[in-house]
């Protein structure tokens, strides 16, 4: 998705645009840009693909001394990812980058070019360099005419704008997509759409809130909202740049499936105490008020969602519905302020998400954000909110967002259970026994690593996966399937393994592979029988278990634990080390898979 970055000063303004932009690539991106200002000249510079490209076309220039610059990595929504597309984007001498979505740019296209404007991109970003330009022919103040420009844009955007007319300056302007400034102490101004890029160079910042905007200059950040200036409170910008390197590991994919052990321990810090589970971010919420739970996600968080219902009805006794947050929108879902509404999203940004937490809050229905970013649009918006400690996940792929997910909503579903007193204290004590052990088992082990690196070779053909899975180990066949999909570009479907002989099993053939999540402590007879039905068709079959499984073709052991969900964590792990290695092997980019993003904040 796209990255904005954005300096006023004195310092070498390419370096600090391409390092921050370097920044956002986890987010996904498709091409780049960056357009510097130095008294009255601008120079821009634009590149498909990659951030060195835009560096190499660079590679001969520097901008010394004072100047002002805009940089963007754009994910193509409106028009092809071309150097034409990519922003910044220009007027007659003006220059903006935009993330969102402007949703009225036809019919100012339209009237803009009725005025004589002539437009080169296919983008709906080119509107708003136009309209300004067009605005201060009327106005004939730069701030009036940005001022002027943003309210009659519709949409969601963030915005950095800047002009020769006024040169020392940027104009920004934040709604529905995040936006964050800071001051450095030698009072150069930042600006960033997400922390990492600033982190090092300011220590306080502002995250910008929806409708508001204004302009910085040299030591100056002036904040408007509805017309008055504002004064905004700085707050401390997170400094933790370790998560952001690869520590030697190949991808930062690998290096967050082995962090999992360290951040499910950390998700649990403050929460599992040696008898009880406690959220001190739920304490002012009084459960026994619902009689229902709805969660709401997308992807991969739709999947730890859907292990969140199990397990809330299973624990806490709580009748636990599950939707796609996408179709949710629009369904003219009946709300009711007797159910509990819960978001998950790893990014807090997910556009798609956010509008189904609004319309929760519209319903004053009480809001719960489990989520990775704080400070994210979603942690904004949300009554209450669960951080699941993750720290910074770069591989698009999301690995330990997904199993600290997991984590917090057995937590969440003890914690309502404690409260709701429908378990005992033995239930209780063993539930803590076991998440204390969840970060041990998560621990990628160096026998699983070459195993699953060495039966993947195995698995690069073929006409497709099934990956089965019974109870929560359905969700997580949904999560296996998905993360191979993503990242191998081969085709794979998750499925309940009860459903197989509904349908699906007429597909069964020995070019069929078919993942097994066959665990000790839940059902696992059941999910035998499945597999049995399809070993029968001469389907290839690698199956994941402790109990050794004779009519397998490829077979992982697992732990033999008592809990199921140390069987799960176990199992995530496997599961997204295969994906990877298939995807290693098949030559793939594991970090940036084609056509996806990060944080998807259009809909
Ligand atoms: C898959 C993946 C996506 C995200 C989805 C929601 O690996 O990362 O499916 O889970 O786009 O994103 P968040 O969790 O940021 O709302």
């Amino acid at each position: 998705m796209c990255g904005i970055v954005g300096f006023i000063g004195d310092k070498e303004k390419k370096q600090i645009l391409i390092d921050g932009l370097r920044e956002l690539e986890y987010r996904g991106y498709d091409s780049a840009g960056i357009a510097v200002m130095d008294c009255c000249n601008i120079s821009v510079f634009k590149a498909v693909g990659k951030i060195v490209n835009l560096e190499h076309k660079m590679k001969d220039v520097e901008f010394n001394g004072f100047g002002v610059g805009i940089g963007h990595t754009r994910w193509a929504t409106h028009g092809k990812p071309t150097e034409l597309n990519a922003h910044p984007h220009l007027g007659e001498f003006s220059y903006v980058v935009h993330n969102g979505i402007i949703e009225n740019y036809q019919e100012l296209k339209t009237f803009l070019i009725s005025k004589g404007r002539v437009f080169l991109s296919q983008t709906d970003t080119e509107v708003i360099v136009h309209l300004f330009e067009y605005n201060l022919s009327l106005v004939e103040d730069c701030f009036n005419a940005f001022e002027k420009t943003i309210n009659e844009l519709k949409g969601a955007f963030a915005i950095l704008l800047m002009t020769k007319k006024e040169s020392d300056k940027i104009f920004f302007a934040k709604q529905g997509s995040p936006l964050i400034v800071g001051k450095s102490n030698l009072n150069e101004i930042y600006f960033s759409s997400s922390d990492a890029p600033l982190i090092g160079h300011v220590d306080d910042v502002i995250y910008l809130e929806d409708g508001e905007y204004g302009f910085a200059k040299l030591s100056e950040i002036s904040i408007f909202k509805n017309f008055i200036k504002i004064d905004v409170a700085p707050k401390k910008l997170p400094n933790n740049k370790q998560f952001a390197q690869k520590s030697g590991f190949r991808f930062f994919m690998e290096k967050e499936i082995y962090e999992q052990s360290q951040v499910i321990a950390d998700t649990m810090i403050g929460r599992v105490k040696d008898s009880l589970v406690h959220f001190e971010e739920l304490e002012n919420i009084d459960i026994s008020k619902f009689n229902s739970i709805k969660i709401c996600a997308c992807g991969t968080s739709y999947h730890s969602a859907l292990v969140g219902s199990y397990l809330f009805e299973r624990v806490s006794k709580i009748q636990t519905s599950v939707e796609i947050a996408s179709e949710f929108r629009y369904k003219e879902p009946l709300l009711h302020e007797n159910t509990l509404f819960i978001v998950i999203s790893q990014s807090g940004e997910t556009a798609d998400t956010l509008e189904a937490l609004k319309m929760a809050k519209h319903a004053n229905m009480i809001t719960v954000a489990i989520c990775n970013v704080d400070n994210s649009s979603m942690v904004r918006v949300a009554d209450f909110s669960i951080l699941t400690r993750a720290g910074i996940e770069k591989g698009v792929a999301s690995t330990k967002a997904f199993t600290t997910q997991v984590m917090v909503l057995w937590m969440m579903a003890l914690h309502f259970a404690q409260i709701k007193k429908v378990v005992n204290s033995e239930f209780i004590e063993k539930e803590i026994l076991a998440m204390r052990e969840s970060s041990n088992i998560i621990k990628v082990k160096e026998f699983y690593h070459e195993k699953v690196k060495r039966l993947s070779k195995r698995y690069l053909h073929g006409h497709g996966f099934f990956f089965i899975g019974r109870d929560v180990f359905y969700p997580l066949a949904l999560e296996g399937a998905l993360k191979l999909k993503e990242i191998s570009y081969l085709h794979a479907e998750g499925y309940p393994a009860g459903e197989m002989k509904h349908g699906p099993i007429a597909l069964a053939d020995s070019e069929l592979f078919t993942v097994a999540l066959m665990p000790k402590n839940i059902l696992h007879d059941k999910i035998k029988s499945n597999v049995e039905e399809l070993s029968a068709r001469d389907a290839t079959i690698l199956s994941i278990s402790p109990i050794e499984f004779n009519l397998s073709d490829d077979f992982i052991k697992t732990t033999d634990t008592e809990h199921f969900m140390l069987e799960f964590f176990e199992m995530s792990m496997i599961l997204q080390l295969f994906a990877m290695e298939i995807s290693i092997r098949l030559g793939n980019d594991v970090d940036m898979p084609r056509n996806l993003a990060k944080s998807v904040t259009v809909e």
